[in-house]
């Protein structure tokens, strides 16, 4: 495939694909999915069994470094992004310039885009040590960014990290603690918190992985090119499709809980509406992901006491459009984004700030991809061509005769 691409770029012809449907834009040897199957493996492990059996910290150094690490790596590795969890005092004040109620999203983007002008001893693309360097301070610090992208939005002072914590609990302290009062890391909370990051931690070429090793292609810095995947996470038809979701089922419970109205709508194609969180350019078949957290929204609600009334309407809708020829046609079934939103609300956090999770998630994703782009010695400037379809050549008018 990869000899047959290169030969067809010599010959001159460009291939038209919208949306990259069909254009491998890289080799990589960090996720494998089989759309049809319902397969997602990470560097070969299958989902399943990392759901069951790892932590996000364990599949970050996974995806990152290609193997698991032994004991005495993860600890290192643990004890390495422990050191790196504190903001400097300048970077803090950057909050204080947005409006309260900003999105978080690009909150965060900013934030990290700002990390290259704190850190200009490690944005060298090429120094392994420098990249190494990186790479743990954006672990470390996006976790602290993302909490305190939220105490802004609710008016709340900032905390310092607890390096004695590990990183989900550590964030879910500086999130939802307050100063003067401890917090207890609820277990069940923080396991969820960790599953789910597992889950999103990496998804090969998706739209905002290919925007970090496009950006990067260009020799940009890791967290430029982190900065610039956070807004690409932020589009509804990706990462903000988690919040889209909750949107939608709060809607459908406000019109009075008619399931197969709704259906209808999106049949008909009414402008706007969509089914959220169904649908995957890959998955052809029932998101692997999605069966795991279907499970878990039952378990965790059903542990944490929360009876949602937005988890029968999103089964009911799921039921409805899983025996509906409309849906089964085009091979459309529940992905990542259609259950997470109810677990993020039984855990605490306001629906804006459910892509902002997916982002924690997928940040090693980011980061593992990026640094296989940066060493791939195929790696060439990301530049697409175009089928030009505007005017062949016209001369110049003066304004006064236009
Ligand atoms: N609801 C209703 N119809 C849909 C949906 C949906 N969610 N998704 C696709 N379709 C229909 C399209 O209208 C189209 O029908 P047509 O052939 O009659 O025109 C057909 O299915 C194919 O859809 P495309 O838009 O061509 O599929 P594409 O691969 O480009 O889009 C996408 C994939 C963006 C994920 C789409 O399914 C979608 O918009 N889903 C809703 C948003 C969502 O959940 N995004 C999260 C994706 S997962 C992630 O990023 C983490």
């Amino acid at each position: 495939g990869i000899e047959l691409g290169k030969l067809l770029a010599s010959t001159g012809y460009i291939t038209y694909d919208p949306g990259f449907v069909n254009t491998g834009s890289t080799s990589s040897a960090i996720t494998y999915i089989d759309g049809d199957a319902g397969i997602l493996r990470y560097r070969g492990y299958p989902i399943e069994q990392l759901a069951e059996n790892s932590s996000f910290l364990e599949v970050s150094y996974l995806l990152i470094y290609g193997e698991l690490p032994t004991q005495e790596q993860l600890e290192d590795f643990t004890q390495k992004i422990n050191r790196h969890t504190l903001l400097h005092e300048d970077l803090k004040r950057f909050f204080d310039g947005f409006p309260r109620d900003a999105h978080p999203m690009p909150v965060l983007s900013s934030a990290v885009s700002a990390l290259s002008t704190f850190y200009q001893d490690s944005l060298n693309p090429f120094d392994e040590p420098n990249v190494e360097l990186s790479t743990v301070r954006l672990l470390a610090k996006v976790p602290t960014l993302a909490a305190y992208a939220y105490k802004k939005s609710v008016g709340q002072p900032f905390l310092y990290p607890d390096n004695s914590l590990g990183l989900v609990e550590n964030f879910l302290r500086m999130t939802f603690g307050l100063p003067a009062e401890p917090y207890e890391v609820d277990p069940d909370i923080a396991k969820a918190l960790d599953l789910l990051f597992i889950l999103h931690a990496d998804h090969e070429q998706n739209c905002s992985t290919s925007t970090v090793r496009l950006v990067g292609s260009s020799e940009a810095n890791l967290f430029a090119s982190i900065s610039a995947g956070i807004m690409a996470l932020f589009g509804p038809l990706h990462g903000g499709a988690n919040s889209a979701v909750l949107e939608m089922l709060q809607g459908i419970k406000a019109d009075g809980g008619d399931v197969a109205q709704f259906v209808n709508r999106v049949k008909n194609k009414e402008q706007g509406v969509r089914l959220m969180g169904f649908g995957h350019r890959v998955y052809k078949n029932y998101d692997p992901r999605a069966k795991i957290i279907k499970t878990t929204a039952d378990q965790i609600l059903n542990k944490l006491g929360v009876n949602d009334h937005l988890l029968d309407i999103a089964k009911t809708l799921e039921e409805t459009a899983l025996s509906d020829d409309y849906f089964v046609e085009r091979k459309l079934y529940p992905n990542v984004d259609f259950y997470t939103g109810l677990i993020y609300r039984a855990l605490g956090f306001p629906t804006k700030f459910f892509t902002v999770l997916f982002a924690l998630g997928r940040l090693p994703g980011w980061i593992a991809h990026w640094r296989e782009m940066i060493q791939d010695p195929a790696t060439k400037i990301g530049r697409p061509r175009q089928i030009y379809t505007g005017e062949k050549q016209r001369d110049y008018l003066a304004i006064s005769e236009r």
